[in-house]
């Protein structure tokens, strides 16, 4: 039996599940079995062995499932391998503000999981996507349209995340 690893994410409009998809299929890949759920289904972590746990960013802060999930599990995920992703839009430069500024994204989940590895990845605006107050949000930002996905980004993180774990 391969090493069960529950990838789980949080998404409002779609790119994090997205995103999520291509990271599981990149670890079936390398012989783990994947399990993607929805962190809105409040996944059980029981029977799984590692997990990779994603989330979109809205107002600077990963989406109240995906934090509620880590507080709930918390000392569960501290005793397994764990990485997280991050979805968003601002602060994608590697200079030293936005590489601050994101990072603040996860503090509240750094500080809970702290040997837990973790990812930044630009994501997706798209207005046809978003709910009717989240486009005014975005309008009133001058939030501009565009797929800023790295998919060789997203590939090579999935492909090297738990190196360090069996597959079986
Ligand atoms: C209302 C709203 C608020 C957002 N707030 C932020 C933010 O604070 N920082 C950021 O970098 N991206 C922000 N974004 C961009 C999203 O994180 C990005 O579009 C992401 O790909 C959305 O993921 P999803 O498609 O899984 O919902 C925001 C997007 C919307 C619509």
């Amino acid at each position: 039996m391969s090493l069960k690893i529950l990838v789980a994410y949080a998404t409002r409009a779609g790119s994090t599940a997205e995103i999520a998809t291509e990271v599981g299929g990149v670890l079936s890949a390398r012989g783990f079995s994947v399990e993607m759920k929805s962190l809105k289904e409040r996944p059980v972590l029981a029977g799984y062995q590692a997990v990779v746990l994603g989330s979109a960013v809205r107002m600077g802060s990963w989406l109240p499932e995906a934090l509620t999930f880590v507080r709930t599990n918390q000392s569960a995920l501290q005793g397994m391998p764990i990485a997280l992703f991050t979805v968003h839009m601002l602060n994608i430069g590697e200079d030293e503000a936005s590489r601050t500024a994101r990072a603040g994204y996860t503090a509240s989940v750094r500080a809970l999981l702290p040997d837990a590895s973790e990812a930044f990845f630009a994501g997706l605006m798209d207005f046809s996507r978003l709910s009717f107050f989240d486009r005014f949000i975005a309008r009133m930002v001058k939030a501009v349209e565009s797929d800023q996905r790295d998919w060789g980004q997203i590939r090579d993180w999935a492909g090297s995340v738990f190196s360090g774990v069996n597959v079986l």
